[in-house]
């Protein structure tokens, strides 16, 4: 076995579990590495059902140096992708100290073990919050950092900037819109943890009757049919942009130690189209009722994709209906007992 080996952390999480997957596909061996405060075992059955090889995987914190040197003296990991992370902007407002400390924390605990251990490849997971209500639309990379509005935001900033001071680290931060969809054989996708804060689990557990209704939070907005436009990414297109950017690096491509890509469609969506799209994919009605807008939310925000595909030589290849099929082709397949219902 040739394998080329690659460290993912949170490799059990939504984005991680798909990105194995890529990753396996285009010959590379995913070492993941989770403590599964977000995920749970049963992604490694997915994963190995989809690519018929049984995942390598270790249970551990990144916040533990002890478990990463174990990682890299077992094997010759060529680099990092580094996922691990807490997500929820609203409970990061309640639990600042626990974003800053795992989100923050955890990366600087990962570089330093790097550095012992002669690791200096990082792919990073960002987000196009980091460009709040963006001036121009659709966003470029050249888009200024806005003040961040959550410990969240504020945490996926800190450590990029901090991965700009880390010279010896070479970087490709990947600010990713809104990954949305499964992996379309439906054996992995995203786990609901309570109630759905997001659009398309939201949609999908209404669908199977877990939720009465949708709430469109708002449709006052200055936008054609007055909701929320964002940029809706596949999961399996997201995740195969990892590998295009880690072959970056592994080939030293990088014109600069720290490089940035918005990974999206290019094309924005509102809230309503998205229900359509659901409705045209499945045949299923979403039953909706219009809320008042949600705090913190912005107006309208898609991508520019001009420089990551044309340096990545990337581009998004499965629509908003695909991305809908996909979700509910998981949803079809999810164990009840696992949906966390919230109270
Ligand atoms: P996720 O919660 O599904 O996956 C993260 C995984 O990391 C989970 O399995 C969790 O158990 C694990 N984890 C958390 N802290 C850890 C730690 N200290 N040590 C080891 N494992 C740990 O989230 P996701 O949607 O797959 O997101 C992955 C990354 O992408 C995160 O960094 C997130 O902030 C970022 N991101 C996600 C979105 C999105 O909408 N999903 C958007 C932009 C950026
Ligand atoms: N929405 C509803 N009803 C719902 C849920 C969402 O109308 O029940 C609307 C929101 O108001 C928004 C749109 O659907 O207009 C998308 O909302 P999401 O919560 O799905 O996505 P966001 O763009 O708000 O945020 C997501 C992640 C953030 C991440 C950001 C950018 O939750 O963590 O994408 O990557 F930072």
């Amino acid at each position: 076995m040739n394998k080329k080996d690659i460290l993912v952390t949170g490799g059990l999480g939504f984005i991680g579990s798909h990105t194995a997957v890529s990753l396996h596909e285009a010959g590379y061996r995913p070492i993941l590495l989770d403590n599964l405060s977000n995920s749970e075992l049963s992604v490694l059955e997915g994963i190995e059902k989809i690519t018929g090889v049984a995942p390598v995987f270790f249970k551990g914190d990144v916040n533990d140096p002890s478990v990463l040197n174990g990682i890299f003296e077992q094997f010759h990991i060529l680099a990092v992708i580094h996922f691990a992370a807490y997500k929820a902007v609203g409970e990061s407002v309640e639990k600042p100290l626990e974003y800053y400390h795992n989100n923050v924390g955890g990366m600087i605990n990962l570089l330093k073990v790097m550095k012992k251990q002669g690791v200096s490849n990082m792919v990073f997971s960002s987000s196009c919050t980091v460009y709040g209500e963006p001036e121009v639309i659709p966003v470029t990379e050249n888009e200024p950092v806005k003040d961040a509005t959550s410990p969240y935001g504020a945490s996926k900033q800190m450590c990029e900037t901090i991965l700009k001071d880390v010279h010896w680290c070479h970087t490709q931060c990947l600010r990713y819109f809104n990954p949305v969809g499964a992996h379309e054989s439906g054996f992995i996708g995203e786990l609901p943890i309570g109630i759905p804060n997001n659009l398309v689990p939201y949609i999908t557990q209404t669908a199977a009757g877990i939720r009465e209704k949708l709430t469109v939070h708002g449709n006052d907005y200055p936008t054609a049919d007055g909701t929320c436009i964002r940029d809706y990414i596949h999961v399996m297109d997201l995740a195969d942009a990892h590998v295009a950017a880690l072959s970056r690096l592994l080939e030293s491509k990088e014109e600069s130690y720290f490089e940035t890509f918005n990974l999206g469609t290019g094309n924005g969506s509102s809230v309503m189209e998205v229900v359509e799209a659901f409705e045209k994919a499945t045949g299923i009605k979403i039953p909706t009722t219009i809320g008042p807008r949600r705090a913190g939310d912005v107006v309208r925000v898609w991508a520019d994709t001009t420089k990551v595909n044309r340096i990545l030589q990337w581009k998004t290849k499965r629509n908003l209906q695909a991305m809908m099929a996909d979700a509910w082709r998981w949803q079809l397949g999810l164990d009840k007992s696992k949906i966390k219902l919230g109270s």
